[in-house]
Order: C-alpha cells, then sequence, then structure tokens
C-alpha cells in the first residue's frame, strides 16, 4: 500500500543543539510550535541518554573500545529505559541515509526530509533546520537534523585512523555499515519523533 504522505512541510530556521534562545526560536517562527516543541522535547531526552552513557565509556576508556562496546551492544537498552517514560503516543527513533545499523534504514518519507535537511545543512552549515510533517495514520514526525561533531568521528570517521579495535568491533556486528568516512560538521542523520494523535 503506498503510503499517502501529505500536508505541511514547516521549517524554522533554528540551530537545534545549539542550547539557549533555540526554545524561544522556535515558539516564536513555527506555527506548529507545540507538536515541535513536544517532539524535540522527547528527542533531547533520548539524545542525552545516550550521549551521557557514550561520554561515560569515552572517559573511562579514551580507545573508545568500551564506548563503542557500548553502542553496539547497550544503547538499545538506554533508548528502551529512556522512552518507557514518555507518553505512549511518542517514540523517537534515528534514521540515516548512510546508516550502521539496518533497522535505521530511512523509509520513504524519512529518506525525503533526509535529502532536505542534507541540503540545508550542507548549504549552511551554521543553521540546521528541524522538520515538522504530517505523515499517515494520523501520526505527525518531528525530524531534528544530526551534525557529526569531532568525537563521533571516533566511531564514524576515517576507517583507517580509527582505532583498529573499534573499527573491529563494529566491522564484525554491522558487516554492511555505512556511517563511515563523515568529517566534522556533515550531516549525520537525524532523530525522528513520531508523535501520535490521540
Ligand atoms: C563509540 C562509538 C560511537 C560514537 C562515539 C558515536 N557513534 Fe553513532 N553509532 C555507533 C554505533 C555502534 C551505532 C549503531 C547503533 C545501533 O545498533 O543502533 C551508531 C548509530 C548512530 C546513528 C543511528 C543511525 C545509524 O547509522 O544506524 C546515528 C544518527 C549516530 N550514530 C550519530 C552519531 C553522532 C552524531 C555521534 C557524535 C555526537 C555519534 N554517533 C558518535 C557508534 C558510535
Amino acid at each position: 500500500m503506498k503510503k499517502r504522505v501529505i500536508l505541511s512541510v514547516v521549517l524554522a530556521s533554528v540551530a537545534l543543539f545549539a542550547e539557549g534562545n533555540v526554545t524561544k526560536e522556535i515558539k516564536e517562527q513555527n506555527p506548529n510550535k507545540a507538536v515541535m516543541m513536544q517532539g524535540i522535547k522527547h528527542i533531547k531526552i533520548l539524545g542525552k541518554a545516550l550521549k551521557t552513557e557514550v561520554g561515560k565509556n569515552l572517559k573511562a576508556d579514551k580507545t573508545g573500545v568500551k564506548a563503542a562496546e557500548f553502542c553496539t551492544k547497550n544503547a538499545k537498552d538506554v533508548a528502551k529505559k529512556a522512552m518507557a517514560d514518555f507518553p505512549e503516543n511518542i517514540k523517537v527513533r534515528r534514521v540515516a541515509i548512510k546508516y550502521r545499523n539496518p533497522n535505521n534504514k530511512p523509509d520513504e518519507l524519512d529518506l525525503k526530509v533526509l535529502n532536505q535537511l542534507k541540503e540545508a545543512v550542507e548549504s549552511n552549515s551554521s543553521k540546521v533546520m528541524p522538520v515538522v510533517i504530517k505523515a499517515y495514520d494520523n501520526t505527525t514526525r518531528v525530524y531534528a537534523p544530526l551534525k557529526v561533531e569531532k568525537a563521533c568521528l571516533k566511531c564514524h570517521g576515517d576507517v583507517k585512523s580509527m582505532n583498529a579495535d573499534v573499527a573491529k568491533i563494529i566491522k564484525d556486528k554491522y558487516p554492511e555499515d555505512k556511517a563511515i568516512d563523515f568529517k566534522e560538521g556533515d550531516f549525520r542523520g537525524a532523530a525522528v519523533a513520531e508523535i501520535k494523535a490521540k
């Protein structure tokens, strides 16, 4: 069955993960603000939970081996635990054009938005834009773009300059890995909040 993708795409010029006046900007600019705020709130909760754990592991072991083991084995559980406190109608997942885990392969609508976000990031890397789009089934999706930071390169950078053990852990778990060879500032993908109308 062909999914029908209709209604509005709302863009706001917001540097999403730069803290500070983000919330204010969203409030001022976005007509769909309530949904967008709800999505971003939950994306941030999940992002923070994951980042905290990856950070802890990186601190304990600077080679990145511990962190890579965490990402391949336990990240799912941390995400699950964070989402257990979410309202039942809200889920957050991650997608990417160049994905590592096949479970994060974009669907048709994801791909459309990812391409749009990629273009936005590449044409003006200091201003990335969240996208709110009404999908099917009374579901609204909020896409928050993710950019590659220096710390991400340990596991998503040039394989030759990665720690050999980290590269091996990743290659063993994801033989078809596409999420490598990124550079700092590149568009990495998006966190997507899916909000079902109640
Ligand atoms: C310690 C290694 C490590 C670091 C550091 C790391 N990642 Fe990942 N990343 C992974 C692994 C492993 C997966 C696959 C997780 C899974 O199975 O869902 C992944 C998956 C992802 C995904 C989901 C889409 C996909 O490709 O499957 C995104 C988006 C992502 N990472 C972005 C980032 C960003 C942005 C940073 C830096 C802020 C980062 N990662 C840092 C190891 C890492």
